[in-house]
């Protein structure tokens, strides 16, 4: 089955929130941010700009009807700077004018005193100066002092991975339009509709049921709109209120770039032991994690750094410790992978520096450190394991020795091209970490005329959870794609939702669809039972027939239909649905908080111009754990998707922020992602066979953020083709790897 949206997408007819029709008399909100990254704000000088052409209303911190905070975790987050600025590109004032242009030029006349204070851009300095968003988090396994005692080979070292702007194609945004009674009605382009609903709710003062949040689908999120959408929501819900007139903020691509977080950067310490036959027996990390100016998602980020600091490998003695540093930088956020990525660098990092000192494979560490079904992770969970099967399975089918072997032989008789190969296994956690987030529900109508209508908590964006969430319905009625149709995500319909993110969007609305469609057609089947005269489990619907036993009968789906109407039966449901058996507890830091674990193993080829120190990605092989897919072509867009995402990290994409916390690369000419020349020339994933049964939607594994890690592979398959051209070196583990790092290393300490 094909993405429903891609016809659509196609001719250019899906709607996003630049696609909804302007109501007359619409107005346009602009943000004036500040400049300064901390500093205390004197005075704002708005008499100019209120003079300017087509402004309506200027609001500041002391207009606000409700509370002047959006944080949605820790309240240490202001819709407006009020007395302090705490980064650059804090919002300061709204200017709400007639036109877009009018409220961007009335932007440019706002002038604000700032005393500057001291600017803190770096996570370890924060750290060394005690600027923390909330007390460190810690896992603890076995014991690690004790175990080190007995390690053959114990090393230590440092690692640094960069943030990643989100770079979705459609910019943050909202359009807010007053209902009655005082209520809002609110378009935006966010992952969390009830995060929006809540926020506004609190800047406004107006209770939820007051606030329609509707969603209709984004130009991706990809974590970027799980909580930063709130804002842009607020700004419009704010000015609305204020002006009783509809309010649209469409940001410009330098403004969300300024203005809203990126995943997070970390550095971090790392110290491993192995015993002499290669098994990891001991392994401690510190994790400093730049959060920003406020905490945002950075706390439930850093937990889930924790949570796979050992990636796909039994390790039985563990301490890993983790802070959330303060610094005057816009507030980090979520980003496919949500923190895991960044743990999972740092592992690697620690085996490759194992490898290298001990003169092996980190391919053989790998191996043998990988887990086996009922170990233990450091968070108290027994694993049930994919990770050598994907592995077997991955080399029997791509062969890693004649893979190695091939750029072995390539480097021996090439002086200036050399290849590198790297294998990258993952194991990635399904479930949010905070339990009672893992619950979601759906809206099903069945019309007389036959056809159905969903509406569920999930958000699509682009990842194709419509898709899949639709497949549920048809599959459970039997009836044609046609005939279902999934509607926008909205407050109203489907409450208190959870946003879609941690990739359990279509596991948990999938179910919430499949227990609202089972329930119908309980009763629909009773019907037909009644009228046919035979017993309930005998009938069954086929291709929009009713069916006993195996023969077809007379009635059709829509004539059952009317009888159920006849007999005054419900045609609707809510269905709700709570993944079972999961729970964490974070007084003992142990528990089984992921309803299960995806896993794969990729191998990644590269070939670095030791000239110029560019480099391009030859293939990305992977055994990948879909469980059983429901859908081939919506999942192997994602693994793609992922894996060059996950490159562009690891690689070229350089978030870079100066001294002053400004932020330089804040254009596309200075930010750089993959291209059509820089994604892998081969990317082929094979499905990992295996019959076992799992929580996920119809056994069809989350797809959304594990393929993104098999990204770190190229990492270090760069490593390997640097050290080809440069023995003398030992480089340090900074991602990412951009081409001029790669040239530095190239030539760094070579003493021929
Ligand atoms: N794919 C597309 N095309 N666009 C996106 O924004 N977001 C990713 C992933 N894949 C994203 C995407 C992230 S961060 C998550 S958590 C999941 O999709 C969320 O969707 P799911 O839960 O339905 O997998
Ligand atoms: N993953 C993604 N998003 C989240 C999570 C998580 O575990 N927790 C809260 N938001
Ligand atoms: Mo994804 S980072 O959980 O939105």
């Amino acid at each position: 089955m094909i993405n429903i949206d891609a016809k659509s997408h196609v001719r250019g007819e899906s709607v996003y929130l630049d696609d909804i029709p302007l109501l007359e008399g619409t107005l346009f909100a602009c943000v004036y941010d500040s400049q300064v990254a901390h500093g205390k704000l004197k005075s704002v000088d708005i008499s100019e700009a209120k003079q300017c052409a087509g402004v309506v209303k200027i609001i500041l911190a002391k207009d606000l009807k409700g509370e002047n905070q959006i944080g949605g975790i820790l309240p240490d987050e202001p819709l407006l700077a009020d007395e302090e600025v705490h980064f650059c590109g804090m919002p300061i004032a709204i200017v709400v004018a007639e036109t877009d242009e009018q409220a961007r030029h009335a932007v440019k006349k706002i002038k604000a005193e700032i005393e500057t204070l001291e600017i803190i851009t770096d996570e370890r300095i924060a750290f060394e100066k005690g600027s923390l968003i909330a007390p460190p988090k810690k896992f603890v396994m076995g014991d690690t002092e004790k175990a080190f005692k007995d390690c053959e080979h114990i090393f230590e070292g440092q690692t640094y991975s960069n943030g990643q702007e989100h770079l979705y194609i459609e910019t943050q945004g909202a359009y807010t339009i007053p209902s009655e009674q005082g209520g809002i009605k609110v378009y935006s382009s966010t992952q969390g509709p009830t995060a929006v609903q809540k926020a506004i709710s609190k800047v406004t003062g107006l209770p939820w049921h007051q606030i329609e949040v509707d969603v209709t689908r984004l130009g991706g999120g990809f974590g970027g709109k799980e909580d930063q959408a709130n804002a842009w929501a607020c700004i419009c819900a704010v000015a609305t209120q204020l002006t009783k007139k509809p309010v649209k903020y469409s940001l410009h691509r330098m403004e969300d770039m300024r203005m809203t977080g990126k995943r997070h950067p970390y550095s971090a310490d790392y110290k491993i032991g192995l015993d002499k036959d290669l098994k990891i027996i001991a392994y401690e990390a510190v994790f400093y994690q730049n959060a920003g100016a406020s905490c945002d998602l950075s706390l439930p980020v850093l937990e889930r750094t924790l949570f796979h600091c050992t990636n796909s490998y039994f390790i039985p003695n563990v301490m890993a410790t983790a802070y959330s540093c303060k610094t005057h930088l816009p507030p980090n956020t979520a980003f496919r992978g949500f923190g895991g990525p960044q743990g999972m660098f740092v592992i690697e990092s620690a085996i490759a520096h194992a490898a290298e000192k001990l003169g092996v494979d980190k391919a053989e560490i790998q191996q043998k450190n990988l887990l086996q079904n009922d170990d233990e992770f450091p968070y108290g969970q027994k694993v049930v394991s994919e990770a050598e099967q994907s592995w077997h399975q991955a080399d029997h089918k791509f062969d890693f020795n004649r893979l190695k072997s091939e750029a072995e032989e390539f480097n021996s008789s090439s002086k200036y091209f050399k290849k590198g190969v790297s294998l990258m296994p993952i194991c990635f956690g399904i479930s949010f970490t905070n339990t009672r987030m893992n619950q979601a529900r759906s809206l099903v109508h069945v019309y007389l005329d036959g056809s159905v209508a969903v509406s569920t908590g999930a958000v699509e964006m682009g990842q194709g959870v419509n898709t899949k969430i639709l497949q549920v319905a048809a599959d459970i009625f039997s009836l044609s794609q046609e005939r279902v149709k999934v509607h926008t995500t909205n407050t109203l319909r489907i409450a208190n939702t959870s946003p879609t993110a941690a990739s359990a969007g279509a596991d948990l609305n999938g179910h919430a669809t499949r227990i609202a469609c089972e329930k119908i057609l309980e009763r629909i089947k009773k019907v037909a039972s009644e009228v046919l005269e035979v017993n309930s489990e005998e009938i069954s619907l086929r291709d929009g027939m009713v069916f006993i036993g195996n023969s077809p009968t007379e009635m059709t789906w829509v004539k059952l239909l009317e009888k159920c109407y006849e007999k005054r039966i419900s045609l609707s449901e809510h269905g709700h649905y709570a993944p079972p058996g999961i729970n964490f507890d974070w007084s003992t830091a142990k528990g089984h908080p992921f309803a299960y674990h995806v896993f794969g193993t990729a191998i990644i080829g590269v070939t670095v111009d030791c000239l110029r120190g560019t480099y391009e990605i030859d293939y990305v092989k992977a055994c990948h754990d879909f469980g059983k897919t429901m859908n081939t072509a919506v999942d192997l867009g994602q693994i793609e998707g992922g894996i060059v995402q996950g490159i562009g990290w690891m690689t070229m994409e350089e978030v870079f922020y100066d001294g002053q916390g400004r932020l330089r690369s804040n254009a596309l000419s200075t930010y750089k992602i993959p291209d059509v020349y820089s994604v892998p020339k081969e990317i082929d994933i094979l499905p990992l066979e295996t019959s076992r049964e799992n929580l996920a939607i119809m056994n069809s594994k989350a797809v959304g953020e594990p393929p993104l890690m098999y990204g770190i592979g190229a990492y270090f398959a760069i490593r390997e083709a640097v050290k080809a051209f440069n023995q003398n070196n030992f480089l340090q583990f900074d991602a990412p790897f951009t081409a001029e790092k790669v040239l530095m290393n190239l030539y760094k300490n070579q003493s021929n």
